[in-house]
């Protein structure tokens, strides 16, 4: 088992509305119309070719405003504890954040996006296509403690109580 630590540079930055982790949406869901950009580093805009092709992107990003790891967290969605891996909480052992957002335009080395729940400045690690063959399972998904919750993100805005 290799336990290495790992090294990324960020592909861009992130530009969002969003200044602070206080008052944003916590998912896309949330964020519906909300406009911001990627900026690619300009050497890799080479990178973005075909890419308006696809409506919806995964973005893969390292949550910069996070604060300490904590194993148990109490989510913006429950008044009760849960593993922090069986949540989308940002204060995890890798500061790792995954939103799904619409395409809206490439040009040159930015591209478009649309619902941001990303917070402004965040470095962006990764860009990929989002494709339903691929990426939506077969069959029913449950959804553990979220079930009865889920649906509430829309109305739901983020805190302090995960910010460094
Ligand atoms: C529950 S987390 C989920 C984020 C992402 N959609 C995910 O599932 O990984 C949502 C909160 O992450 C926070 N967030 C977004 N970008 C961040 C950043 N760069 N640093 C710290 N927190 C961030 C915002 O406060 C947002 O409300």
């Amino acid at each position: 088992m290799n336990l290495e630590p790992v090294s990324y540079a960020p592909i861009g930055v992130a530009r969002s509305p969003h200044a602070d982790a206080a008052g944003a949406p916590i998912q896309p869901s949330g964020a519906r119309g909300q406009a911001g950009h990627i900026i690619l580093r300009p050497e890799l805009a080479e990178g973005l070719r075909d890419l308006e092709g696809f409506s919806h992107l995964i973005v893969i990003y390292h949550c910069h405003q996070s604060g300490p790891a904590r194993l148990l967290v109490t989510p913006f969605l429950d008044e009760a504890a849960h593993g922090v891996f069986a949540t989308r909480a940002p204060a995890r052992p890798n500061a790792i954040g995954l939103s799904v957002v619409r395409l809206a335009g490439v040009r040159d080395n930015v591209i478009d996006i649309l619902d941001v729940d990303l917070l402004d400045g965040t470095p962006i690690l990764d860009v990929k296509p989002l494709v339903p063959a691929f990426d939506l399972p077969q069959g029913p998904v449950r959804v553990g403690w979220l079930a009865t919750r889920a649906s509430q993100a829309d109305q739901a805005r983020a805190d302090e109580r995960f910010s460094g």
